[in-house]
């Protein structure tokens, strides 16, 4: 089991770009998957979880061919083959391995078709809730078990069905099941509508569009109509914003640091974070190159000493992925940082509330656990420790990003998960640790094999 040892920096000036988004990657996938035709994705994100998907997708009859890949990962250029809407019965159960995002977008797909799947996946996505995504598809007539351990849980046995759409309002705010019903939607005879309770991450309305799939949006309702052919076409996926994250941190909390994080996704419905270190004190400027479709461009950050915010309601599904690094800003920067109304946290990969507080808390921290969120008394010294990352992508790479500020040597276990979201973590990490700035130095080995 891989670890990282991480000594605190006293500088950071650095350069590069981040692999694609995971969430857009498992939409590409899927959409390709769908379409009429050959569809080239470029920059899609090689890591385990987007990889499962495009698995699924071929042994759903979507092959598709490497263009390029990162060496030992997956795919980063290539080709799939659309099969027009008609996918065909796999011929093993699929699987999702840690993928909340494959697992709930794959039952939206498989839900309406004529032969029966099963979704199954690892330990950590098979104690988190289904039944978010299975209750809205029962409702469309989707015939869909949670056989797991835990009530509501995976593996998923989705029986053959014929669906009708429905206006669902959805319980929380999850892009996940948004994207499972308008999945469901594209085969379901006539108009699916989806309310969401706040505005939560557009990737799958954005993508949809590009491949000639039309939604409609009236306030916080959006909906779709079925049996529209989706069109082939090619799609670049920018840097995930949710990964610049951790360097965007890191160059945050330390005066007179720079960082330009190139061609990363800068759609509104994720660029929170931006928002709340600019808050905190950050000097940032972001260049937008492309704000057609998805928003791409480069961001710009100077470090300065933070000071501490209060992460707004609204914020939340926003930012959500970010807040185990954000809270890690909090401990570095004077004064009080209030997260609250962020109870989702505890049906991720981990419970990234106690992950988290019990990390900080290890590390020095002043932290109040709730079960929506946490405070945090910013400003104590940090100290190393071992953090186990409990196979939590986020929880390592967080904790990796604190160890470059405290005292004496930070030991994260268990980091292999990070491949889950990023891969090339621990190369990237290397390359700031060791002051080198030089953008070679972190560029991630890709190999061309066709
Ligand atoms: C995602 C939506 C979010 C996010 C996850 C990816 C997506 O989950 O946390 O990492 O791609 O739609 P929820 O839909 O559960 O909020």
């Amino acid at each position: 089991m891989s670890e990282f040892r991480v000594k605190a920096i006293s500088k950071l000036h650095a350069e590069f770009s981040v692999p694609g988004d995971k969430s857009m990657s498992h939409r590409a996938a899927i959409l390709g998957g769908l379409s009429n035709g050959i569809c080239t994705i470029r920059n899609f994100l090689p890591s385990e979880d987007c990889v499962n998907t495009l698995n699924a997708m071929q042994a759903l009859g979507a092959r598709h061919e490497v263009i390029d890949e990162l060496t030992g990962y997956g795919p980063i250029n290539l080709r799939i083959h659309g099969q027009s809407m008609k996918l065909s019965a796999p011929a093993a159960p699929i699987d999702c391995g840690n993928a909340g995002t494959g697992m709930r977008l794959l039952a939206g797909l498989l839900a309406g078709q004529e032969f029966s799947s099963e979704l199954f996946g690892d330990a950590s996505l098979s104690s988190r809730p289904m039944g978010r995504v299975t209750v809205p598809l029962a409702e469309m007539g989707a015939k869909i078990e949670t056989r797991g351990e835990k009530p509501g849980c995976a593996p998923l046995f989705i029986h053959a069905a014929t669906l009708t759409p429905i206006t669902y309002h959805l319980p929380v705010a999850s892009a996940q099941v948004k994207s499972a019903v308008l999945l469901a939607g594209m085969f379901a005879k006539g108009k699916t509508t989806v309310i969401q309770p706040a505005e939560t991450r557009d990737h799958t309305e954005k993508m949809l569009a590009s491949f000639r799939v039309s939604t409609r949006r009236d306030g916080n309702a959006i909906s779709i109509f079925g049996n529209q052919m989706p069109e082939s076409c090619d799609f670049t996926v920018p840097g995930d914003i949710s990964s610049a994250a951790f360097w965007l941190v890191a160059a945050a909390a330390l005066p007179g640091s720079r960082l330009l994080i190139k061609d990363v996704g800068l759609n509104p419905t994720r660029t929170a974070i931006l928002k709340v270190l600019s808050r905190m004190g950050a000097h940032m400027t972001e260049i937008l190159h492309n704000s057609e479709g998805e928003p791409i461009g480069n961001i710009e950050i100077h470090g300065a000493a933070l000071t501490g915010t209060t992460i707004l309601i609204e914020e939340v599904p926003n930012l959500i992925d970010e807040i185990p690094v954000i809270a890690v800003a909090a401990a570095l920067a004077k004064g009080r940082t209030v997260i609250r109304n962020a109870k989702e946290l505890r049906v991720k990969e981990t419970d990234r509330i106690t992950t988290v507080v019990d990390g900080l808390r290890a590390m020095g921290a002043d932290v109040l656990e709730f079960e929506d969120g946490m405070e945090i008394e910013g400003g104590k010294p940090l100290h190393g420790a071992e953090i186990d990352s409990f196979g939590d992508h986020r929880i390592a790479m967080a904790f990796a990003i604190a160890g470059l500020f405290a005292d004496g040597e930070t030991v994260i276990k268990n980091t292999d998960c990070v491949n889950t979201s990023y891969p090339g973590f621990a190369h990237h990490l290397a390359a700031i640790r060791n002051h080198r700035s030089r953008p070679a130095d972190f560029t991630l080995p890709t190999t061309p094999i066709a």
